[in-house]
């Protein structure tokens, strides 16, 4: 990991034991709440992302707004955020997922992409990876090619990234937590 990303991830906050026991959370509002360092994570996803001829950005419900929106914002694409069930009025397509417990479905506007559309998926965290593939998965039943998927945060012990990497997507990930 580059010093460049060092100052991001020390600004992560764990919060052990939260939602239940036996969970690290990562928490990224101290991030977001440093001016520099929030400035220094959308320019370094700026800089990744610049010149690779993306349309927009799929931004993952609800961290990843707070991401997307600057990027597309920066880089001059198309914003289209991923909601969760039920908030999006007009016609959708939907993903349903596995969480830990459970299952949780997605949903993407039809008329989000155009066919053949470039696309970036970002999130702030990959942990199991479900939730960014089922998130691709929407991508590609409209016809849009998803070219990478990004994050703040990978968890590699949960091996989110390897299952999307399994499912043809690749993964850029600013930092890693054990
Ligand atoms: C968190 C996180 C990712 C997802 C990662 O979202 O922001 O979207 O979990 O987990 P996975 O890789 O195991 O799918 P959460 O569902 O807590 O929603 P939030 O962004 O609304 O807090
Ligand atoms: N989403 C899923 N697992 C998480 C974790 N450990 N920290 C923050 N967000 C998460």
């Amino acid at each position: 990991m580059s010093r460049y990303s060092q100052d991001i991830k020390d600004a992560i906050r764990t919060v052990p034991d939260w939602p239940e026991a036996g969970v690290m959370f990562r928490d990224i509002m101290p991030l977001l709440q440093d001016a520099q360092v929030f400035r220094k994570l959308i320019d370094s996803f700026v800089h990744r992302y610049q010149g690779m001829q993306l349309d927009a950005i799929a931004a993952i419900d609800a961290r990843g707004f707070i991401l997307g929106a600057p990027l597309a914002y920066e880089l001059g694409l198309s914003l289209v955020p991923v909601r969760k069930k039920g908030k999006l009025p007009f016609a959708t397509v939907t993903q349903e997922y596995d969480l830990e417990y459970g299952s949780a479905t997605i949903e993407l506007h039809t008329d989000a992409f155009k066919a053949g559309d470039r696309v970036l998926v970002m999130d702030d965290l990959i942990a199991t990876g479900g939730t960014m593939l089922a998130a691709c998965e929407l991508v590609r039943k409209l016809g849009a090619e998803v070219v990478e998927t990004a994050a703040i945060i990978d968890l590699p012990d949960l091996k989110g990234g390897d299952k999307l990497r399994q499912a043809g997507f690749d993964v850029y990930a600013i930092c890693e937590f054990d």
